[in-house]
């Protein structure tokens, strides 16, 4: 049994998702020992209450530097017995410490078919851009933005008919369908 902790800035939808799985036994190759956020009344937060699991929100601007931060959030992750770490909707860009910490041991989802629309805003980005396409890509998380190995993409469409909202709806329910059941996998072998 894999034990990892997720990361969250945001809503937390993949997070509860996951979460559901594996209380579920719809998954059964891995934990999740944490919940790390960085923005303080996330609604992360309230689902992780919800569903019992620990939650704990340090402050990056109460250090004086990435070093410091990430530092404080290794120690945690060591007390905790981390071995992966599940970036899902983390806004925010690693440094050195945790990669080096964490190298291949860190996994990110990213709401398009990379190596398109890298970066925040991809879903509006792929709208905005008129393409009949966009999706979902797992992947490692290396230095470079959205770069690292991919362990799984999965295309969608987006009909003519497709506003921004309907397709932010379509990309978050292909993520929920997918993310926990990828790292299943990847945790099994
Ligand atoms: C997800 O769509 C995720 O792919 C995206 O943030 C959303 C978080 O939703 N991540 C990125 O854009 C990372 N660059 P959630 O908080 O409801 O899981």
């Amino acid at each position: 049994m894999v034990k990892t902790a997720i990361f969250a800035s945001g809503n937390g939808s993949n997070f509860e998702h996951i979460i559901l799985d594996i209380q579920n036994k719809v998954v059964n190759n891995f934990n999740v020992a944490l919940l790390i956020v960085d923005k303080e009344n996330c609604y992360a937060l309230k689902r992780a209450e919800k569903l019992g699991v620990k939650s704990i929100f340090i402050d990056p601007k109460s250090f004086d530097n990435k070093n410091e931060y990430e530092t404080k959030i290794i120690n945690i992750l060591k007390e905790h017995n981390v071995e992966f770490l599940i970036l899902a909707g983390f806004m925010r860009i690693l440094g050195g410490l945790l990669l080096s910490e964490y190298r291949n041991k860190i996994i990110n989802i990213h709401p398009s078919y990379l190596p398109s629309f890298k970066g925040s805003n991809a879903i509006k980005n792929a709208f905005d851009s008129k393409i009949d396409k966009t999706g979902v890509t797992i992947h490692y998380v290396n230095e470079e933005l959205d770069s690292g190995k991919i362990i799984y993409q999965e295309y969608l469409t987006i009909d003519k008919s497709c506003t921004l909202e309907d397709l932010e709806e379509k990309v978050h329910k292909l993520e929920h369908r997918i993310f926990s059941r990828t790292l299943d996998k990847l945790f099994k072998q």
